[in-house]
């Protein structure tokens, strides 16, 4: 088994219950849930329905009838930006944004929609002043990257949050590799729309992931059709979550994402990230002091940090590294671009990127160590 240091990606391996549990549904509840009074069909409505509770709790969303699920993070950010936007909204935003966000708003931008992008730090840092600043203009909504994919780079969303609820804007977050891990409240945190992937620091199947609607808002659906309510009208309903949920869902990835939820719950999100911040730091420092090695981003003792980190053999390739890290040495890390141009200018690693370590609760000190002493033997 390879040293798997992509839990970015996804998270790899899941908890064991996870594939038990999607085993367990996948075999003994297979019946469409919502769509039939027959026991068995109620039996799988309940493992969504609990599901939906379970994910709701966790993010403190007090109408859990507001969580809506989806195929992934990038699903779950397109549902909310065109469900949304209007040709004349304004949206504010960071340098910092995976492709799940800057294609959607690029696209929405050729269509009579305004986009402005808050530069970060070289850091990857944004502040709430940089926010207010940009948003002195008109603005409807600002969409916030929690954590970076590419340098872990931690946004003060509460403050963000808070301000535009102030303000009346609208705020959007991209929890995708902070969800599971960082804590995330969307009622004290003042978030109107949040976006995460099941299959991440939620550690649930691939194929997995929720978004949050706030009560008050309303999105066009992107896709209509049989919800298994209301089934007399071809209107689509209007009614969360249904509204949002046409077709058939995931069910045995929504048994897994409960297991999933059921395993931090047990743990504690707070062990698991104290787990993964020693990682990072070990790493950090390792890498420190190896001459040749450029590393990214603020760096776990900033406190500003989570999930991941991106470094550089001086003069070498990424993917060089990345082959010879994978052929050689047994390890496994993505290399490149990791969907987040924009953060590589950012960074200063635009063209070629970097090599992005993301360890997750299940690695050691040990795969930390192979990692260091890989990339020592690599230079
Ligand atoms: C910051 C960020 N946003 C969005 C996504 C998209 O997530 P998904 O793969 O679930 O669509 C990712 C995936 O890596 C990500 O890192």
């Amino acid at each position: 088994m390879p040293v798997y240091l992509d839990n970015a990606a996804t998270t790899f391996p899941k908890p064991e219950a996870v594939y038990r549990a999607q085993d367990e549904v996948a075999r003994r509840c297979g019946a469409n849930p919502g769509r039939g009074g027959y026991r068995l069909a109620q039996q799988a409505a309940q493992v969504v329905s609990q599901a939906r509770e379970q994910v709701a709790n966790f993010f403190h969303i007090v109408d859990s009838r507001c969580l809506v699920f989806t195929a992934s993070a990038t699903q779950s950010v397109n549902m909310a930006l065109f469900g949304l936007l209007q040709p004349g909204d304004r949206v504010v935003t960071t340098s910092m944004e995976h492709n799940a966000v800057a294609r959607p708003l690029h696209h929405l931008q050729q269509h009579g929609i305004e986009v402005v992008h808050v530069a970060a730090d070289p850091r990857g840092c944004i502040n709430l002043a940089d926010i207010r600043q940009a948003c002195q203009v008109p603005t409807r909504l600002v969409v916030v990257n929690h954590c970076s994919n590419v340098s872990g780079t931690v946004q003060p969303v509460e403050d963000i949050g808070r301000w535009c609820r102030a303000q009346g804007i609208l705020f959007m977050v991209d929890a995708a590799q902070s969800a599971g891990i960082l804590p995330l409240d969307v009622e004290e945190m003042g978030i109107d729309l949040l976006a995460a992937p099941g299959h991440k620091g939620l550690l649930g199947p691939q194929g997995t992931g929720v978004l949050y609607v706030h009560p008050e808002l309303t999105l066009r659906p992107l896709i209509y059709g049989g919800t298994g309510t209301f089934s007399s009208q071809l209107e689509q309903p209007e009614s969360l979550p249904e509204s949002l949920e046409s077709g058939t869902l995931n069910l045995a990835g929504l048994a897994g994402l409960a297991a999933g939820l059921d395993f931090i719950e047990q743990t504690g999100r707070e062990r698991i990230l104290v787990h993964e911040q020693a990682l990072l730091k070990q790493m950090w420092q390792g890498l420190s002091a190896l001459s040749g090695v450029t590393l990214y981003g603020p760096g776990p003792d900033s406190g500003r940090c989570a999930g991941a980190l991106s470094l550089v053999i001086d003069g070498q390739d990424p993917s060089v590294t990345g082959f010879f890290l994978d052929q050689k040495f047994d390890i496994a890390v993505r290399v490149g671009l990791h969907c987040a141009p924009l953060a590589h200018r950012t960074l200063g690693s635009w063209p070629l990127g970097t090599v992005r370590v993301s360890p997750g609760f299940f690695n050691t000190e040990e795969d930390i160590e192979a990692f260091i002493a890989a990339i020592a033997a690599l230079r």
